[in-house]
């Protein structure tokens, strides 16, 4: 049985099963493992770590704790909640038509990034005009229609995991912050901090930025100083604004004050922060990263809840969910039929309808010929049963997605 327990609980022998419920992705001090002594432990306790999950088939169990099932059925109760809220979204062109422009603003996007990171490698000055035009291009997108970028930001490329986070803060920055009605001024600044937010981190060297196995002390020290140099590069640069340098120094903050670099707490770390630290940890728990698989968008979310209050704060995730859909497109449900679809617009008026491609059935085991489903259409009889993990498929999202 899986269980969460307090870390008060924690002793050697346990198997810490821990890596999907992650909520610092880079710290990965949670790697999954039996914990071998109390110097591990206490390194842990260290850590900042409140709760953790054990597993009690591989390891030592206690009487403390709360099992997986119970959480999973609590949060499937808060979730559903959200489920009947009207979406945040918006639509004013043809997902096919915004994404001929998305494309364009994706890839440019990608090759800003990139070289803007090796000019902070060598000491060189960042281009802020151009990722000031870029930001500005992002929300025009997302404005028009945000299932185009959103789509995008789902394909994954092996090993380009730093450039495309960078985008996807920025992309899901832009969609949180007109679901919140920010005034333009306010949304350009946090989407051009968005999407520079990790831009230090080219300066951590790689074998601890992509070390597979848990990070000594000494190493998560090193990994703590890149929002530092994130904001340094951005001020050495020039002609950012404040909020924009907030997001990129703050975003590792956490509203109980255990975050870093300066252990802000609820009423000290900024609004434009706060929102980063949503979109940041929403990215990086739904990636695959060398130590973890990417958790599916809709269970990242629910996880997500159970950390505001401590991490992140309520209702910004909260009007997160809303913009993004409980079934977030680039995610794959199943079907009332079988069939696994994945979501590829979402519905305006109703966030349990939006519209799908089915793909696979579950049934028989193998891959069906696409079909476009509109699940508002009562006369297809599907609906969504739950939210599906393409992993025990062998599904390869990206191949549906452009
Ligand atoms: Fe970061």
């Amino acid at each position: 049985m899986i269980k969460k327990i307090s870390i008060a609980y924690l002793t050697p022998e346990m198997y810490v099963s821990g890596f999907h419920w992650d909520q610092d992705v880079e710290s990965s001090y949670q790697k999954e493992g039996r914990i071998p002594d109390w110097k591990t432990v206490e390194l842990i306790k260290k850590r900042g770590v409140k709760e953790l999950f054990i597993d009690t088939e591989r390891g030592v169990d206690v009487e403390a704790g709360v099992s997986q099932d119970q959480i999973e059925s609590e949060g499937d109760q808060t979730f559903a909640a959200y489920a009947d809220e009207k979406p945040a979204v918006d639509k004013k062109v043809s997902t096919s038509e915004e994404l001929i422009k998305a494309r364009e603003v994706h890839s440019r996007a990608k090759g800003m990034i990139e070289t803007a990171m090796q000019k902070a490698l060598h000491g060189e000055d960042v281009d802020v005009d151009g990722f000031k035009e870029l930001a500005n291009d992002f929300i025009d997108s997302v404005t028009r229609n945000q299932n185009a970028l959103a789509c995008l930001s789902r394909i994954r490329e092996k090993d380009a995991y730093l450039l495309e986070h960078s985008i996807n803060v920025g992309v899901l920055m832009s969609i949180l912050g007109k679901a919140m009605n920010l005034n333009r001024q306010s949304l350009f600044e946090n989407v051009l901090g968005a999407i520079l937010h990790d831009i230090g981190k080219i300066l951590i060297p790689d074998e601890v930025l992509h070390k597979p196995g848990r990070l000594t002390e000494e190493e998560f020290g090193l990994m703590k100083k890149h929002s530092t140099f994130s904001r340094d590069i951005l001020v050495k640069s020039g002609g950012l604004p404040q909020a924009s340098l907030n997001v990129a120094y703050q975003h590792h903050e956490r509203l109980d004050g255990t975050g870093y670099p300066q252990g802000l707490n609820k009423d000290t770390i900024s609004l434009e922060a706060k929102m980063a630290a949503v979109v940041d940890v929403y990215d990086a728990i739904t990636a695959d990263r060398c130590y973890h698989k990417g958790l599916p968008p809709t269970i990242a979310l629910k996880r997500m809840l159970e950390w505001t209050g401590s991490h992140l704060d309520k209702d910004i995730l909260h009007t997160f969910i809303r913009a993004m859909g409980i079934y977030p497109v680039g995610s794959l449900v199943e079907l009332t039929s079988g069939k696994l679809a994945v979501v590829i617009e979402l519905n305006a008026q109703d966030q349990k309808q939006p519209m799908v491609k089915a793909i696979y059935h579950t049934k028989f085991k193998r891959f069906i010929k696409v079909e476009l489903i509109d699940l508002t259409r009562k006369s297809t009889g599907e609906q969504i049963v739950r939210p599906s993990d393409p992993v025990n498929y062998g599904i390869n999202i990206n191949d549906f997605l452009s």
